[in-house]
């Protein structure tokens, strides 16, 4: 895959890919990359990018002309995406969908936005990473280069397995995870996970799984295919939750 990434801030991005999961792919060829810095392309003796919003308002606007220049300069651009709160969300089967493409540029904007003439003429899709506003689109880029490199089947060895974690084909998040020692400052590990019973523990973790779920993103729900054992898990945990709440009452707690 390659990652053309178009930005003011081209060392921002540098040293975001000089590090961990992301610099193995680069090294492995999984990923390529090639940042381009809108500003050498702007002709203004002083390297000026930005101008005035038409119509008033506050902030700048980042020109047509540097952008179109880097933009043209690129020649196959693959699917060009413009990083953008007014995007649609990102989230994992749009990770998926892109780590499946050979190619793709991301336009970083910055200041009050891009010029939406460079929007009409060049961009696929807007892209949001989340409800909020980021004063730059280099973050929400390496947001998006992260996620989708690490799709990429040849990207993680065998002991970074992307089955069993949030999101995956259950759609559920994940559930919590341990290490050793079983015992650390009184805090003990749940003992199924020490049991050796790996049907126990495959239920204790679904349950989980349920569980945290419900309690951190319950619409997801809306989205999940239940299987039967699920079911069966969802009954015992509302079973669980009424026996607590009747204790409660009884107990006056
Ligand atoms: C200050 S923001 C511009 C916000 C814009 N005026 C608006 O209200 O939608 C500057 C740049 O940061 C990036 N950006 C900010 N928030 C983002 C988000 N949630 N997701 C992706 N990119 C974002 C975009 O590239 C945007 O052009």
């Amino acid at each position: 895959m390659v990652f053309n990434i178009l930005t003011l801030f081209p060392e921002t991005i540098r040293c975001f890919l000089r590090e961990s999961i992301v610099k193995r792919a680069a090294e492995k060829g999984v990923v390529r990359f090639s940042i381009v810095d809108i500003r050498e392309f702007s002709t203004d003796r002083h390297k000026k990018v930005d101008d005035y919003p038409f119509g008033g308002g506050t902030g700048m606007v980042l020109s047509p002309d540097p952008l179109f220049k880097a933009l043209e300069c690129l020649g196959d651009r693959g699917r060009t995406v413009y990083l953008s709160p007014a995007g649609a969300l990102l989230d994992q089967p749009k990770v998926r969908e892109l780590a499946r493409l050979e190619r793709m540029t991301l336009l970083c904007g910055h200041y009050e936005g891009i010029d939406q003439r460079v929007v009409d003429r060049f961009v696929d899709e807007q892209i949001s990473i989340g409800d909020y506003v980021l004063t730059g689109g280099e973050i929400a880029a390496a947001v998006l280069v992260d996620s989708v490199t690490r799709e990429i089947d040849e990207t993680l060895g065998n002991n970074e397995s992307k089955f069993e974690e949030s999101f995956d084909s259950t759609g559920l998040l994940e559930y919590e995870q341990y290490t050793r020692p079983a015992s650390y400052r009184g805090l003990e590990v749940p003992a199924v996970l020490l049991s050796g019973n790996h049907g126990e523990i495959e239920r204790w973790r679904l349950k989980r799984r349920l569980v945290n779920t419900m309690k951190a993103r319950p619409e997801l729900f809306g989205r999940i295919e239940l299987t039967n054992e699920m079911r069966d898990i969802l009954e015992e945990i509302h079973n669980d939750a009424a026996k607590e709440t009747s204790h409660e009452s009884s107990t006056g707690n």
